[in-house]
């Protein structure tokens, strides 16, 4: 649906609401006021507790990925854990089902989008769902579907109902002909993956959406994230989380990488304090809407050798994957990002002696804990 129609007919609807019309009054001045911080003052018409209203609700869709069950987590940390909805296609396992509220929702259907929106009252949507950069370039029709058709419906649905949406952009947003050591926020973007071309889409068409509509559109780059506790969904970086599962599991790593590809890499404890910072963001403090943020730069190579530090008999070979090897090339090797620091006072906490020594506590743990049952 195109938010320039929808948008005028939320004022129509406001001009020709009768003064005491509680019910349609308070939808429309959330649809046009697009400050999820509005509903508090308008929830006071429906008796709402000034503590539940206080905190914004949060739909987290393609939550079963390596980022989402952290996110909630986090989030329902800060928020309360009802305030913040689960969402994928995938049935979620059993831990996470219990851990919070969780709901099936297809991005690519609009109408379900909007019931859940509707129905939960969300002013907050973290836009999660995407195809990665190595599968969607073995799946161009559905990474285009989920990443660009998908995208389309989040952004009318969070226009329609004034919510804040975070979209994460990636540096596969960026290709061959952009600076890649450091790379800025603002330079050319020419990627040559499906992904890359969506995530610059998604960029674009949501600071369209800030400029034309006032849609409050975050969005930040992500590095390769590494996590612990949480399987990557088939990216070009994924060899930095698979190594410490080999590493501890088997003390054999095959690389799908070269050995000096160098790439910039986070912690996922810092990119998901990353999203909760830039969402919290006063507007004021945002010159931009689309951010570069940065931890650490490494290469397979270099990741081996510190990996070694701890434990000597890993044994690494390498057997490249083309398409990979490809993708890899064409990414930034660094990132530049003072104006996140400066803007909203973005700091990483994790470097690399801290990320590996994190990594091998966690999954050792975590094996000898299999081990032991
Ligand atoms: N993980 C990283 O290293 C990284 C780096 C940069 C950017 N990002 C971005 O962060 C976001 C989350 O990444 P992730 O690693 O958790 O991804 P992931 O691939 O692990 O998970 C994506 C989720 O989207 C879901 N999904 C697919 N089609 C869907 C549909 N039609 N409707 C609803 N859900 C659908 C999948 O079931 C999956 O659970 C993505 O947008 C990704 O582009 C991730």
């Amino acid at each position: 649906m195109p938010v320039v129609r929808t948008v005028s007919k939320v004022v129509q609807q406001v001009l020709l609401a009768p003064a005491c019309s509680c019910g349609p009054l308070s939808l429309s001045v959330r649809s046009i006021s697009f400050s999820p911080r509005q509903v508090t003052s308008d929830a006071s018409f429906h008796s709402v507790s000034f503590s539940e209203t206080d905190h914004p609700r949060v739909l987290i869709t393609g939550g079963l990925g390596q980022l989402g069950v952290g996110l909630a987590k986090l989030l329902r940390k800060r928020f309360g854990k009802n305030n913040v909805i689960l969402s994928d296609i995938r049935k979620p396992p059993d831990h996470v089902f219990r851990s919070g509220p969780f709901i099936y929702s297809d991005i690519l259907d609009y109408k379900n989008l909007r019931e859940i929106v509707v129905n939960n009252r969300i002013t907050w949507l973290v836009h999660y769902s995407a195809l990665l950069s190595a599968v969607g370039e073995a799946n161009v029709t559905l990474a285009r579907n989920v990443n660009i058709t998908g995208l389309h419906n989040i952004l009318d649905i969070s226009a329609e109902h004034g919510l804040r949406l975070f979209v994460p952009s990636t540096i596969g947003a960026f290709g061959p002909t952009s600076p890649r050591n450091p790379t800025p926020d603002l330079c050319i973007q020419r990627p040559r993956t499906i992904y890359g071309v969506s995530k610059v889409h998604a960029e674009l068409m949501g600071e369209y959406y800030h400029h034309r509509n006032g849609l409050d559109f975050r969005c930040l780059r992500y590095p390769g994230i590494i996590s612990a506790d949480s399987q990557p969904g088939g990216g070009t970086t994924d060899y930095a989380v698979q190594i410490f599962h080999d590493a501890v599991k088997t003390g054999k790593f095959v690389c799908n990488l070269k050995p000096d590809t160098r790439l910039p890499m986070m912690f996922i404890d810092d990119c998901l304090r990353a999203t909760l910072e830039v969402m919290e963001a006063p507007a004021e403090a945002l010159s931009m809407r689309t951010y570069n943020i940065n931890a650490m730069s490494f290469t397979p190579e270099e990741l081996a050798r510190e990996v070694q530090k701890q434990l000597p008999d890993l044994q690494v070979t390498y057997e490249i994957d083309p398409v990979r090897q490809a993708i890899a090339d064409s990414w930034p090797m660094s990132f530049e990002d003072s104006n996140a620091r400066k803007d909203w006072g973005w700091k990483h906490e994790y470097d690399l002696p801290e990320l590996i020594q994190t990594m091998l506590n966690f999954i050792g743990s975590d094996s000898r804990i299999a081990h032991a049952n």
